[in-house]
């Protein structure tokens, strides 16, 4: 199994693609951060429970941008519970792997916490306020054998990020990239692309997973990554489980060789 199972999405399809996708899909009209009135709650993905904290004091103390990495948000919970228990080309492709990065990975480092058991190594990666209760819930849920990092790692100061994830990473290069629910502001596109390329080899696999929420935003998206020299597979609904087919879509790229 490889990425061409999944649907090639180039320059002339992003129109139609995302018309299609919002036609066809279910969509949420929450905002899609996880539904709990909570600061600190369990969450099940199959056989394993996730203790989550989260830091809604965190969200009221901090004005302008940059809150959203103290909240859960749906769509993470949705893709570990795909990614562990369901078989499918990108789970084939992940398991046994070398080393996944993560971008935005939020407070609760809820992949960090269930797919590094899959790879060798996972580093999860944010803004410096949201690092400290991140290291927390990645220690309280920490499986057995799990080798995990925390890493600073700003998309709009992307030297400072690189520099980090070097001393980490002592040389070995990247196998996966995860972005989940990091594609809802335009004003972080041209930063979150410029960070993803630089840290991605010919062969890396970029995952991003969405929730449908502006398709402005969405197809500005896709036609960016094309332009930065990205090929984009859309993963096709009947891959996804049936949380993920209601209003969440999967992407993978690669850069062109
Ligand atoms: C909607 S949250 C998603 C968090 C997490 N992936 C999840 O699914 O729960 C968006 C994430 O992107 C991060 N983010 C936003 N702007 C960023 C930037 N300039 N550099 C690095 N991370 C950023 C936020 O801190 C936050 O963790």
């Amino acid at each position: 199994m490889s990425l061409s199972d999944f649907t090639l999405i180039g320059k002339d399809d992003v129109y139609d693609h995302v018309y299609l996708l919002y036609s066809d899909s279910k969509l949420n009209n929450d905002l899609g951060y996880y539904p709990s009135k909570a600061d600190k709650f369990v969450i099940p993905i199959g056989d394993l429970d996730i203790e989550v904290e989260q830091s809604k004091s965190g969200v009221y103390s901090r004005h302008g941008t940059g809150t959203t990495g103290f909240y859960l948000w749906n769509v993470s919970p949705l893709f570990a519970e795909w990614m562990l228990y369901h078989k499918h080309p990108l789970s084939d492709m992940f398991n046994g792997c070398g080393v996944v990065v993560e971008l935005g990975s939020g407070v609760v480092g809820v992949l960090a916490s269930t797919l590094s058991t899959r790879c060798e190594l996972f580093v999860a990666t944010d803004q410096k306020h949201v690092l400290k209760l991140l290291a927390k819930n990645i220690e309280n849920n920490r499986q057995p054998k799990a080798n995990t990092k925390i890493v600073e790692f700003d998309w709009e100061n992307i030297e400072f990020g690189v520099s980090n994830l070097e001393s980490t990473l002592e040389r070995r290069q990247v196998d996966f990239v995860l972005a989940f629910d990091t594609i809802y502001n335009s004003f972080l596109l041209d930063h979150f692309i410029a960070a993803t390329k630089t840290i991605c080899n010919s062969e890396t696999i970029v995952v991003v997973g969405i929730q449908l929420r502006d398709e402005d935003v969405l197809s500005e998206f896709l036609e960016k990554m094309l332009d930065k020299s990205f090929q984009c597979y859309h993963v096709d609904q009947e891959w996804l489980s049936s949380d993920l087919k209601n209003g969440y879509s999967i992407y993978c790229f690669k850069l062109c060789s």
